[in-house]
């Protein structure tokens, strides 16, 4: 009893003295690792309650703890959408934080802000850590969270998207916990596109000038976009793994994949919702799932929270990746120019392997001749040239098929619009 209340009394003085109280040095220590994914509130105005807990439990399957909400401050039904979000995580026990999308708050909306904090600080479905509601940024880099938390009163860790990794350095100044990266793809900064392979170079960046403070680290398996004022790809053609590879080595303390369901951008790795708004992205997202990717992520997910310094691979699968033409079939209908950084892609069928044992992975790509590669246990990402027409796909051991199967798409060599979004499928029988 002595001791309890010692305990209490010690809490209360370091919160007096502003030192964190027991039960965040707890939090502190036990060091859990979370993995979010970035989710557009932007498309989805017409999302009921049923939407929301589908997405959430789809993302849940393959171990996500939350989403990160970016949202606008233009939209009028953002609050709406907010309120179901909280609602559905906390009826399927996920988390879900706000991330401000700074493209459309600005330095002067500290009120604004403050009031969504308010309201959902202490949501039962609200995402804390360190014990403090998690909120993120997209940009919005010299925004002061200092008067946010003073003004709400549970407790904030605000760990805001930096484009400049060196002004972690003064998050203090600016009452920040932590910063949050962009730099997911290959780029020497801003959305300059360089050739593979992707580096740590920005997170390295970032750890050091944080100095110890919360590093959230960006995931994505791709990039490309074709809008009018955006007209782009990153070069991530075996992203999907060396990602993650990076991640089991580099352990940050909390992973965001990018995206969910930003289909504009070509990331996502949700469905293809029935129910979102089309901003013009199906032009290139929709009958293009992206869905087998969260097969190869799910291992990952559970490797980086373990610790471990690579994936288990539970249930032998082989899970493919390209584009739906050669990079430069001429398109016919297409008004805007072809996206920046194309020439540096290669015209490849990529294929992830996850393994228990060795195998032989044999390629059929178009009308080329078969190309085997043997290819070890876990999971890896190797390549074959492409060709026009069906892809088959077969793992052999010891001379007998253990996988195999057509893609449902395939290449073709004629297009009406430029697509340099991939087609992601898997093959899990012998088929
Ligand atoms: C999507 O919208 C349709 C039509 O409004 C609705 O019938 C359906 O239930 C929605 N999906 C979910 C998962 O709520
Ligand atoms: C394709 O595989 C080859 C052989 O492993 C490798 O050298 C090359 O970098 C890969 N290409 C791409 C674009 O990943």
């Amino acid at each position: 009893m002595i001791w309890k209340s010692l305990l209490v009394f010690a809490a209360c003085l370091a919160n007096v003295w502003g030192l964190p109280a027991t039960s965040e040095l707890d939090a502190r220590q036990s060091q859990s690792k979370y993995v979010f994914a970035h989710f557009m509130v932007g498309i989805v105005e017409n999302y009921q309650l049923a939407d929301w807990i589908e997405d959430m439990k789809t993302a849940q399957e393959i171990g996500i703890d939350g989403f990160a909400l970016n949202c606008a401050s233009i939209d009028k039904y953002t609050p709406t959408q907010l309120a179901l979000a909280y609602q559905a995580a906390e009826q399927v026990n996920f988390k879900v934080f706000i991330s401000f999308d700074f493209a459309y708050w600005s330095n002067g909306d500290t009120e604004k802000i403050t009031a969504y904090m308010k309201q959902y600080a202490n949501h039962p479905a609200q995402m804390q850590y360190n014990g403090g509601a998690l909120v993120s940024t997209f940009v919005g880099d010299s925004f002061n969270w200092g008067p946010v938390k003073q003004n709400t009163p549970h407790k904030i860790w605000s760990v805001p998207n930096l484009q400049d990794p060196s002004a972690a350095a003064s998050n203090g100044g600016r009452g920040v916990d932590g910063a949050f990266s962009w730099y997911a793809w290959p780029t020497d900064g801003g959305n300059s596109i360089i050739p593979s392979p992707m580096t740590t170079i920005w997170d390295d960046r970032f750890i050091k000038s944080l100095n110890g403070q919360t590093y959230m680290a960006p995931v994505s398996p791709w990039f490309s976009t074709h809008f009018n004022s955006k007209n782009w790809v990153f070069i991530c053609e075996d992203l999907p793994t060396l990602r993650w590879e990076q991640m089991l080595r580099l352990k940050p303390q909390l992973i965001e994949i990018i995206s969910w369901n930003d289909y504009g951008e070509s990331h996502h790795i949700g469905p293809y919702s029935a129910n979102h708004s089309d901003d013009g992205s199906s032009q290139w997202a929709k009958d293009m799932p992206h869905d087998a990717w969260r097969n190869l992520y799910k291992p990952y997910i559970k490797a980086y929270k373990e610790g471990a310094s690579a994936p288990t691979v539970e249930k032998e699968e082989v899970v493919y990746w390209y584009r739906p033409t050669p990079k430069d079939t001429p398109c016919s209908g297409d008004t805007l120019p072809r996206p920046n950084g194309v020439n540096m892609l290669h015209d490849s069928i990529f294929v992830a392997t996850m393994l228990k044992e060795p195998g032989t992975l044999i390629v059929t790509s178009g009308s080329k001749q078969p190309v085997s590669i043997d290819v070890p246990a876990g999971i890896v990402t190797t390549n074959v040239s492409m060709g026009v027409g069906t892809q088959k796909f077969w793992v052999t051991r010891g001379g007998k098929a253990v996988l195999s199967g057509w893609s449902k798409y395939d290449v073709k060599d004629s297009c009406k619009y430029w697509n340099y979004n991939v087609y992601v499928g898997s093959i899990t029988t012998i088929g």
